[in-house]
């Protein structure tokens, strides 16, 4: 089914009634302090409840009657039409002519027989390849699947890049309180030697399972590391006299300690995976969007079937509540339309996501990914330039380490700032300091920040603490420095499911107003062409290094003269 042209979002008239609120407001005085005392149910109005998660959003620059011109804007770029596309797979990554049914990879086993999508059963594809994936998870947990010299495994490494490393290893650092089989795993992703050698280290060979995880089983990295890691292990089985050096049992050796997740199981197959132990998953599952398929094999292995399965069940929550809830009380769908109202009209070009718990600390990386190749774009989806600025930065660290770094430039910097503040109610390690809850002091933390930001501190409130005249500018918060609290009952894994859900929903909204394709990643790839020309330039090739660039050549040159082996 062919897809309908973008809307240009700046020419509908939900934008420029927008963009007339936008300058009421400015007219009026942005003031948070003012509009919390003017309307005291403000705070009712602006929370949202979405599957067990508590939104916030009355610390926004927004008044309640901003929902419905957020809601307007939807109904005008045809959010509906967009949403209704993609999770009945039409092609709506048109660039690469693809399906983007991310959501088709949680739906349950009830629906099966419900999408046929390109004459194929999507759903039961799903569960079939869940079903092996688990019996794989339950016989490494049990024991029963053994390295070649009869151990059970200990350590799973994930080798893989950008979505085949990001989701993964952020939802294994998220979950780590549930692991239980006594498996833990490490992440490899950098081609960088580094990586490689400082996690393998300590590892025996003899316990060690390799996922390689690649969607094309072509990108660079992972094969270098597939291939590094190969060697690694044959070389340490070898020199441990575990195995001899016969072909039969080095094929073995392969056999049992390296299994492969892909959509091209043609390739595993010659890079020697034996394709009972490859899982696959299809090309409607884009990379940064498949952390809840087979991308997720080490997640089930190290938390077990039962919970990837909570896991799914978080993320269905969330695209059931978006799917069906009207824009105006759908909290994903105005997070989306927040951060355009920022970007587009406060012309803010950041956004910071903190969460409130070590477990999440990786999330902001993962994020960057997700929303960042997703629509840092400048043609829309028919080709046409953008209209108007689209993508931010999403970045963040979690509290309160970002307090102590980053957090002046957002309190007192000269640009606006849009933050996600995440927290959770409960925690797995409760701990007291005396009769101090660590945990609640820790919320304090993140209830005082977004109260500082959004109400700050007058001058007259500094002259009131005794502070000398000189230093009072340099003590004062302007405050409305806008914010969303988001408040989870605990990081479980259903949970964990539900926050990625709802951001890449996020994701989907404002690509939709922007008009682009956010399921493609053209971007990457000049790059990855380049890498390819210069490489041996580096070394020896002298054609090669003439056909570089001044500066290209200029700092291959001081390479070549400085290295040491
Ligand atoms: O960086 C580009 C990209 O294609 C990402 O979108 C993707 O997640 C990553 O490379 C890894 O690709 P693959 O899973 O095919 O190895």
């Amino acid at each position: 089914m062919a897809i309908n042209p973008p809307v240009d979002a700046t020419q509908t008239p939900a934008w420029a009634a927008l963009q007339k609120h936008y300058n009421d407001l400015q007219a009026e005085g942005v003031s948070l302090k003012k509009w919390f005392a003017e309307e005291p149910d403000r705070v009712e109005k602006l929370s949202f409840d979405a599957g067990d998660l508590h939104f916030d959003l009355s610390k926004n620059l927004i008044k309640p009657e901003t929902l419905k011109l957020f809601a307007d804007l939807a109904k005008d770029v045809k959010l509906d039409e967009r949403v209704k596309a993609m999770v009945s797979g039409v092609h709506i990554n048109n660039t690469e002519d693809r399906a983007v049914l991310h959501t088709a990879l949680r739906r349950p086993i009830e629906d099966e027989g419900k999408l046929i999508v390109d004459g194929q059963d999507v759903v039961k594809d799903v569960r079939e390849t869940l079903d092996r994936i688990y019996a794989f998870a339950e016989k490494v947990r049990s024991g029963e699947w053994k390295g070649v010299t009869g151990k059970r495994i200990e350590t799973v490494v994930n080798i893989g890049i950008g979505g085949s490393d990001l989701g993964p290893n952020m939802a294994y650092e998220a979950l780590k309180p549930y692991a239980d089989a006594g498996i833990s795993a490490r992440y490899i992703s950098n081609i960088d030697p580094n990586d490689l050698a400082e996690k393998t280290k300590g590892l025996d060979p003899e316990t060690t399972l390799f996922i390689i995880v690649s969607k094309t089983f072509t990108t660079l990295e992972t094969l270098t590391n597939a291939r590094e890691a190969k060697t690694w292990l044959l070389e340490g089985l070898k020199a441990s006299g575990a195995i001899d050096g016969s072909e039969e049992k080095t094929a073995e050796a392969i056999r049992k300690h390296f299994v492969a997740v892909s959509t091209a199981l043609d390739k595993v197959e010659a890079f020697g995976i034996d394709p009972a132990n490859a899982f696959g998953f299809w090309n409607w599952v884009g990379g940064r969007y498949s952390v809840d398929s087979a991308v997720g094999t080490s997640l089930a292995v190290v938390f077990g079937p039962a919970r990837f399965e909570e896991f799914l069940h978080g993320f269905h929550e969330i695209d059931e509540y978006f799917v069906n809830t009207p824009v105006e009380q759908n909290v994903v769908a105005l997070m989306g339309l927040l951060n355009v109202w920022y970007r587009n009209f406060f012309h803010t070009a950041a956004h910071a996501v903190l969460p409130y718990d070590q477990y999440l600390h990786r999330f902001p990386a993962y994020l960057q990914q997700l929303t960042m190749e997703s629509n840092g774009k400048s043609v829309r989806w028919d080709g046409t330039p953008v209209t108007t600025q689209t993508g931010e930065i999403f970045w963040g660290e979690p509290g309160t380490n970002g307090q102590h770094a980053f957090y002046q430039l957002i309190h007192q910097g000269t640009q606006l700032i849009p933050a996600d503040f995440i927290a959770f109610v409960n925690t797995p390690n409760p701990t007291k300091d005396g009769d101090q809850d660590v945990h609640e002091l820790f919320l304090g933390n993140y209830l005082a920040q977004t109260k500082a930001l959004a109400f700050g501190k007058t001058a007259d409130e500094v002259r009131a603490e005794g502070t000398p005249e000189a230093i009072v500018p340099a003590r004062v918060f302007e405050g409305n420095k806008p914010t969303t609290s988001i408040l989870g009952v605990a990081l479980t894994p259903f949970a964990l499911g539900e926050l990625i859900a709802l951001y890449e929903h996020i994701t989907l909204v404002e690509g939709t107003v922007w008009g682009l394709d956010s399921y493609d990643q053209w971007g990457v790839e000049l790059g990855k062409q380049l890498a390819k020309q210069i490489t041996p330039a580096i070394s020896q090739d002298d054609d090669a290094l003439a056909a570089q660039d001044a500066s290209t050549q200029a700092l291959i040159k001081f390479y070549r003269a400085n290295r040491e082996f």
